[in-house]
Order: C-alpha cells, then sequence, then structure tokens
C-alpha cells in the first residue's frame, strides 16, 4: 500500500521504517529539514535500537522515502498523523498545535476515499472535531493509537501486543479492512484488534498511560511508607507482584517516571478532564504527578544528607540522563532533573549516559558532561545512579572505588545490589529500602 506518515519523531520515524520494512512504500514527511536529510540518508536522528537497520534497507529497497513537502502525501492511501502533544506552556493540557496543523496541511492534498489516521495522543474528542474537516475532502478519518516504548520501539510497532481502531462516519467498515490491510502481518499471527469509536480509541491511549503512571507512583508511595518503617519495597514489589492480579511488571521503586509521554499524558488527561466536568475522576492523577516528583527530591536529599547538608563544592556523579535505558531522549528525565537540582545546590556536578549527552547538554549546558564513565567517576564524592543502562548495573563496586574520593552510591533507580557494594566499603542508599 502507498503511505504517508506526517511527522517523523520516536513514533512516525519507527512507523514509516516499519511500514517499509513489511512492504508498504512510504513517504515520511517532517517540517525538520535536517532530520529529513538525516532519514533519508537511512540514519536514524535519535538513537533507538534497531531503528539505523530498518531505516537503511526501507531507504535502499526504494519503498521508504522522507521529505518536507506535504505535497509528497498526494497519492498515498493512508495517512498517519505521528506529530507530537507536548504539554502546552501556558497550563497542563496538551498543545495540539502540531495536530491541527499537520491536518490542515494535509487537506488540500487528500484524495477521495484516502483514510488519514491519527496515531498521536490527543485529548478525547479531538477525532470527532477533525472529522467534518476530513470529510469535506471526501476522505474520512480514524484513531489508531500507538502504544510503543522507547528502547523497543521497533519490536513493539512490528509485534505490537493489540491494534485498536477508533473508527466512526459512513466508511468505519471499508476504513476497519484498509487498516487491516496496513497491518497484515501482524492480523496474520493474531494480534488482539479492537475496533471502536473515537473516543474509546483515544481514551485507551491516556488510560493505559495513567494506570501505568499510577502503578509506578503506587509503588514508590509504599518506598516512602518504607522509609519509615525500615521496610524494604524491593522485597514488597516481589511478594506483592507474585499476584497474578497485580503482576511484578512496572513496579520498580526509585527515581520515577518521566519521558515524552506519562508525565504529560496524566496532566494533559487530568486537564481534559476537568474540562469536560469530570475533574474529579482522575484527581488522583495530581497526586501520582506528586508522588513522583518528590522522589527526585528525596535523591537530592539523599545526596545532600551525605554531605552533612553542605553540598556545596563537593563533586557528584551522575549515572545516567536518559529518562530511561536505550533511549537518548532527556525529556522530563528524572535523572537530568536530579542533576540540575544538585547543581542548583552549590555541587560540583558531573554527568554521564552512553547516548544522551548531546540532547542533555542542549538543555542544560550549565552542567558539566563526561562521555566516558571510568573518567567520569575520578574524584567522586557522591555517585547517584538514575538512568539504569547495563553498563551501570555492572560496574564493579571494588572497581569504582579505585576512582572515587569517596564511596557513596545512591542508587536511584535500586538496580545495584546493595551488600556487594557494602562489602567493598561503599555508603550504598536505595530507595524505600533499608
Ligand atoms: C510509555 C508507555 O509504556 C508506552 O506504552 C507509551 O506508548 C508511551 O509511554 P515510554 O515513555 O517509552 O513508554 O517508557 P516506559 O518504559 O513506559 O517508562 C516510563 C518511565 O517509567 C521511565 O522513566 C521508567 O524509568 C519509569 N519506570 C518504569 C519506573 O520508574 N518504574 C518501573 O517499574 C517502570
Amino acid at each position: 500500500m502507498k503511505l504517508s506518515v506526517i511527522g517523523c519523531g520516536y513514533l512516525g520515524a519507527v512507523h514509516a521504517a516499519a511500514m517499509a520494512s513489511i512492504g508498504h512504500e512510504v513517504i515520511g514527511i517532517d517540517v525538520d529539514a535536517a532530520k529529513v536529510e538525516s532519514l533519508s540518508r537511512g540514519d536514524a536522528p535519535f538513537f533507538e535500537p534497531g531503528l539505523g537497520d530498518l531505516l537503511r534497507a526501507g531507504v535502499d529497497s526504494g519503498r521508504l522515502r522522507f521529505t518536507t513537502d506535504m505535497a509528497g502525501a498526494a497519492g498515498s492511501a493512508v495517512h498517519f498523523v505521528a506529530v507530537g502533544t507536548p504539554q502546552r506552556r501556558d497550563g497542563a493540557g496538551a498543545d495540539l498545535t502540531f495536530v491541527d496543523a499537520a491536518v490542515n496541511a494535509l487537506l488540500p492534498h487528500l484524495g477521495p476515499d484516502d483514510l488519514v489516521v491519527g496515531k498521536s495522543t490527543v485529548p478525547v474528542g479531538t477525532a470527532q472535531r477533525l472529522q467534518p474537516l476530513v470529510e469535506e475532502r471526501g476522505a474520512s478519518i480514524a484513531w489508531n493509537p500507538e502504544f510503543l516504548r522507547e528502547g523497543f520501539a521497533v519490536k513493539d510497532t512490528l509485534e505490537p501486543d493489540r491494534l485498536v481502531y477508533g473508527v466512526g462516519g459512513q466508511t468505519s467498515d471499508r476504513d476497519v479492512a484498509t487498516l487491516d490491510e496496513v497491518y497484515a502481518p501482524a492480523m496474520a499471527t493474531g494480534t488482539p484488534r479492537i475496533v471502536t469509536d473515537y473516543a474509546t480509541a483515544e481514551l485507551v491511549k491516556v488510560s493505559a498511560n495513567a494506570f501505568l503512571a499510577t502503578k509506578i507512583s503506587f509503588i514508590n508511595a509504599m518506598a516512602e511508607i518504607a522509609e519509615a518503617t525500615g521496610a524494604d519495597v524491593t522485597m514488597l514489589a516481589d511478594a506483592i507482584g507474585h499476584d497474578a492480579r497485580i503482576g511484578r511488571r512496572f513496579l520498580n521503586a526509585g527515581v520515577g517516571f518521566g519521558g515524552g509521554c506519562l508525565p504529560k499524558d496524566i496532566r494533559a488527561f487530568a486537564a481534559r478532564a476537568e474540562e469536560i466536568g469530570r475533574g474529579e475522576s482522575v484527581q488522583f492523577l495530581k497526586q501520582v504527578d506528586e508522588i513522583n516528583l518528590r522522589r527526585r527530591q528525596r535523591v537530592v536529599d539523599l545526596i545532600v544528607d551525605s554531605f552533612d547538608g553542605s553540598p556545596n563544592g563537593r563533586r557528584v556523579v551522575v549515572l545516567g540522563l536518559a529518562f530511561k535505558p536505550d533511549s537518548d531522549d532527556t525529556r522530563d528525565s528524572p535523572a537530568l532533573d536530579v542533576a540540575v537540582r544538585l547543581h542548583g545546590l552549590g555541587a560540583d556536578v558531573v554527568c554521564t549516559d552512553p547516548e544522551a549527552i548531546g540532547n542533555a547538554q542542549r538543555q542544560h549546558p550549565q552542567l558539566s558532561y563526561v562521555a566516558d564513565v571510568e573518567e567520569s567517576l575520578q574524584g567522586a564524592e557522591a555517585v547517584v545512579l538514575v538512568t539504569e543502562w547495563s553498563v551501570y548495573r555492572h560496574l564493579d563496586p571494588a572497581r569504582v572505588g579505585e576512582l572515587v574520593a569517596r564511596r557513596v552510591m545512591v542508587d536511584g533507580r535500586n538496580c545495584l545490589d546493595p551488600v556487594a557494594w557494602r562489602d567493598e566499603g561503599w555508603t550504598y542508599f536505595g530507595l524505600g529500602r533499608p
């Protein structure tokens, strides 16, 4: 099939490359000329495992092209809208500027019977609002939320655990058939597919993210209680996680969630609920957000306490800047936030990360960055691990002990073995662990 993908960020670039890899002819469209140029060469403009190979294969096959020109969308049967919906500058709601601009720019290039497919995470009501604009051109619109995780984006796109189609209007049956054809390989392997209305499809996405954020904040709230009682939140998570109704995944207490989705999605959801007069229904999301942000301060406090309240001029090494491992994304990253807060308190902060230094540096040029982990650790008076990259999880406490000036480790992801580190003379602090 001929497809266009509008917006080539973490979502759209992966979607475009994945669709080309299953045989479609894809044109990716983005307003950022540098990004388009990089993608056209088959180079991923951000770090995502497996994306580079997929892009190169797509570009080499001739089935994957990129352009800044929206006219390139003409002739495609299906147009995916995959632009960002960041938090508004002036409030908690989602900024729909990019979605509206993308759809409006696409309208003149739509053919009759084309299908516009929203993939961006949007406030409930968005598809219905856009429907008349699209239908005026004889085309139709569906909402098909994307659940990919950064770091696993290629796999999640090619082998989704479910497909959700929100459809409406006269051509719903045909639109469902069209989407089934787009996702033929996933359909052939029996991927569950839920066909529903626009509102449900939009809400599936935000409620899934709200649930995941709540799960993380739940265990982080338990970490706060554990800290006050001497209990161990990691064992608590293991024990409650054996209950299949609860499950162990997403119960890792630590410095909390970040990234381009969870934080802004729960805020946008709460803001949208207020707009529709149901603010109280998701009021708990404000607490989910607050618990999450408190954990960042807890990590900072542990460091400050280790210096008896005076971190000024003391060298603190921050291991990790990305919001999670296997990503270079520093949007709303707890790791970067911890670094910035410590710097603000006068600490001599040195940051390192295998992939995210470039993005962090653009956001916070005031911090010091060292790419090599051993070099970064030289002379540290406290080390704080805030992104659980494999290379940090496997650090040898004896070797690191030789590099630092003082053996203090704050494990903001509860991913190190406290016994191994303490045995090497480290003062080890976890979150919610005795
Ligand atoms: C999330 C959703 O998982 C995905 O389905 C959606 O499409 C986009 O948002 P992503 O932002 O890539 O994906 O990250 P995710 O793996 O969900 O992690 C989010 C944050 O939660 C990270 O900062 C991670 O470190 C943190 N986290 C995750 C925890 O603190 N504890 C956990 O147990 C799990």
